[in-house]
């Protein structure tokens, strides 16, 4: 059941992303094929998913919500592609093909991204069936999470930390912007549009916040042990460019045992729900054992 749903709804998210770069106009044929070269070619949907299965948790209407859901990973997408840039962490292989750099150029990847982190405002603003307010709080929430207070203020501290020691405190602040940011925008954005009350939209925030923390850090895992054609991405990434992570900052083991008591917190803060959040639950366990 858990997988069926997530397969239901990577393809919903998918024929939606389809839909907007179709039918975005464009005065540059390459710019857009370099969009959609990223966008189209694989991933786990995450963050669009966890927005619908918030939703749904609080009104179960997780579908009605498939065009702000698809323009969050558009904005994923925009970051994958410039964090894997040279001047970044200079990969060559994302979602196991070759990044958007090494098909159209630096000078395109970095335009794609300019672009689709546009595109996806255009496409919060196509939403149906919400009201104005419930679209600007979207637009509040995700321009606040991907700005210098989250993803790129997180991912400015990873680069300037590359070969430096810093502590817990600073590589947990780092995590939190870099990459939990956006996961909380999306959940919030999901129940916001569902209407979620003040206690919802507070547990919701905390499970969100321990997703997103649970999730770097098994990224930090997987780039050590993983297996390079089942992740999709080069594995050593991070030792190869001097970052610090969890698993520099504490042993394998340590990181392990912290990812799995962030997902117990992560469940924790669901009691005020019922069956409606289970797909949210077992996302949040898949997360740890996660190869991909
Ligand atoms: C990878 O994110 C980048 C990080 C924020 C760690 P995902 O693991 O969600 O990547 P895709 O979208 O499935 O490829
Ligand atoms: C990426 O973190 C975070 C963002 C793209 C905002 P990583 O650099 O750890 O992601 P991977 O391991 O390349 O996917
Ligand atoms: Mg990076
Ligand atoms: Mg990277
Ligand atoms: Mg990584």
């Amino acid at each position: 059941m858990f997988n069926e749903i997530w397969q239901k709804r990577i393809k919903l998210i998918e024929e939606e992303i389809l839909l907007e770069i179709n039918r975005t106009e464009t005065i540059n044929e390459e710019l857009l094929e370099a969009m959609k070269y990223s966008l189209m070619s694989g991933g786990k949907r995450l963050r669009p998913i966890l927005l619908m299965a918030a939703a749904d948790a609080v009104s179960d209407n997780g579908d009605k919500f498939v065009t702000v859901a698809s323009a969050i990973e558009m904005i994923h997408t925009y970051s994958l592609i410039h964090d894997d840039l040279p001047a970044m962490d200079n990969d060559d292989y994302r979602r196991g093909k070759l990044t958007c750099h090494k098909v159209y150029g630096e000078a395109m990847a970095i335009l794609a991204g300019d672009a689709l982190q546009t595109l996806a405002f255009e496409t919060i603003l196509r939403q149906r069936g919400v009201t104005h307010a419930a679209i600007l709080f979207v637009i509040a929430e995700v321009t606040r999470a991907i700005g210098t207070n989250g993803m790129v203020g997180g991912q400015a501290i990873d680069l300037l930390s590359e070969g430096k020691k810093i502590n817990l405190e600073t590589l947990k602040k780092m995590h939190i912007g870099k990459t939990g940011a956006l996961f909380k925008a999306a959940i919030r954005s999901g129940a916001i549009l569902s209407s979620a009350t003040g206690e919802q939209l507070q547990a919701l925030t905390k499970y969100a916040e321990d997703f997103g923390l649970a999730f770097q850090i098994t990224d930090d895992i997987l780039d050590v042990t993983g297996d390079e054609k089942i992740l999709g991405k080069p594995i050593g990434s991070d030792e190869r460019n001097n970052k610090s992570t969890y698993v520099t900052l504490m042993t394998l083991d340590e990181a392990k045992k912290l990812a799995a008591e962030t997902v117990e917190d992560a469940i924790e803060s669901l009691k005020i729900f019922g069956g409606e959040a289970d797909f949210l639950r077992e996302l949040v366990k898949t997360l740890v054992k996660r190869t991909h």
